[in-house]
């Protein structure tokens, strides 16, 4: 189901407001009593908004490393996490998501330092006023938000630092099945579909139909995480559980690109009718750790309820469409950085 309900920036704030207000949870909130003793847990985007209050949780539950995938803030924002949260075991890696060199050199350094992540939390993301390209060139919302989460993924399940046989170059097991959480938006059902003729190709856009690019990165991401579940299932069953989700409309830095006379106008809003940053964080912790979640993947959860994403992100064809696009455009690059 397509809707246009993200179409521009106008309303998807309205959607966003709306849709806090008419949650029925089917998804539920982990109790402060679960635990993340003996985890490690990759969170990327985690100095600011939405990943931050990731992290925060992430280390009040006393995950035993926790790895902060970002491109500044670094030390301050661990530093913050570590100390609110009274947890030592936090550590900040730096990734320009916007550069794919920098991903597989954060690629290369967790497989290089023996990581094995138990729990891989995508949050980073961007929605910039205005195109602009990655590093290879790529339009930036799909290249940070879409590429670079998908080579992560890709070059952490090759390399067995999230452990699995369907995917790593040496097969192993984990004690019980890691989870991926990919932080998406429902504005993925607002996007430019995927049209694999013209897959990655950059596209130009300004202030007014910015949000079509973003719902189609995003509509890129969840094709990715349904289709990534799919070949992550041996025997019936997941040997890694992965999700995505959307969380809803949060005060955070989202828009610091937005024009400087909407600037003040905006924050209000912002701090008046989203989600605090730690409330949205509660879906993908949910995610994250919920035993509730055991043995399911490809689940894909709007704020607090369970639905089906997209049509295309659903269709079998479409997936594998994207995944055979998105590993071709990955492997032009990798001979090219
Ligand atoms: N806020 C909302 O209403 C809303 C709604 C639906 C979905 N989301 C999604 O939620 C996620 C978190 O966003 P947020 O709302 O918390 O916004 P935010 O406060 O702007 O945080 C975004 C994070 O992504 C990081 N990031 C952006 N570009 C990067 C790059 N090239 N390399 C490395 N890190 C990069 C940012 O790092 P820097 O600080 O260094 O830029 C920051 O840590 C995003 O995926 C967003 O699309 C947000």
């Amino acid at each position: 189901m397509n809707s246009a309900r993200h179409g521009n920036a106008l309303t998807a704030t309205i959607t966003g407001i709306l849709d806090q207000r008419k949650v029925k949870p089917t998804v539920g909130a982990l109790p402060p009593n679960v635990r993340l003793d003996g985890d490690t847990v990759l969170i990327t985007g985690a100095n600011s908004g939405l990943g931050f209050g990731i992290a925060k949780d992430v280390a009040r539950r006393g995950a035993s490393r926790i790895i902060l995938a970002c491109r500044s803030g670094i030390p301050e924002a661990g530093e913050a996490i570590s100390r609110e949260a009274g947890n030592a075991n936090v550590e900040m890696r730096r990734v320009d998501l916007a550069d794919l060199r920098s991903v597989h050199a954060l690629a290369d350094s967790l497989r290089d330092d023996g990581v094995t992540i138990d729990r891989a939390i995508f949050n980073a993301g961007v929605m910039p006023a205005r195109d602009a390209a990655t590093k290879q060139g790529f339009e930036l919302m799909f290249g940070v938000n879409f590429l670079a989460n998908a080579c992560l993924t890709l070059r952490l399940l090759e390399d067995g630092v999230i452990p699995n046989r369907s995917l790593a170059r040496e097969p192993r097991d984990a004690a019980r099945p890691p989870r991926i959480v990919y932080v998406a938006s429902d504005a993925h059902r607002s996007g430019h579909p995927l049209d694999f003729d013209r897959f990655g190709e950059y596209r130009h856009y300004g202030i007014k139909d910015g949000m079509k690019q973003y719902g189609h990165s995003k509509l890129a991401l969840v094709t990715f995480a349904q289709a990534l579940a799919s070949k992550l299932v041996v025997d019936g069953k997941p040997e890694v559980e992965v999700f995505s989700m959307c969380p809803g409309a949060v005060n955070s830095n989202i828009s610091r690109d937005a024009p400087a006379f909407l600037k003040p106008l905006l924050s209000w809003v912002m701090g008046r009718f989203f989600a605090s940053p730690e409330k949205a964080a509660e879906p993908v912790l949910y995610l994250a750790r919920a035993d509730e979640m055991n043995g399911r993947t490809g689940v894909y959860v709007h704020i607090r309820t369970e639905k089906a994403p997209a049509d295309q992100a659903l269709d079998p064809a479409c997936q594998a469409q994207l995944w055979e696009a998105t590993r071709a455009l990955l492997d032009r690059v990798r001979s090219e950085v």
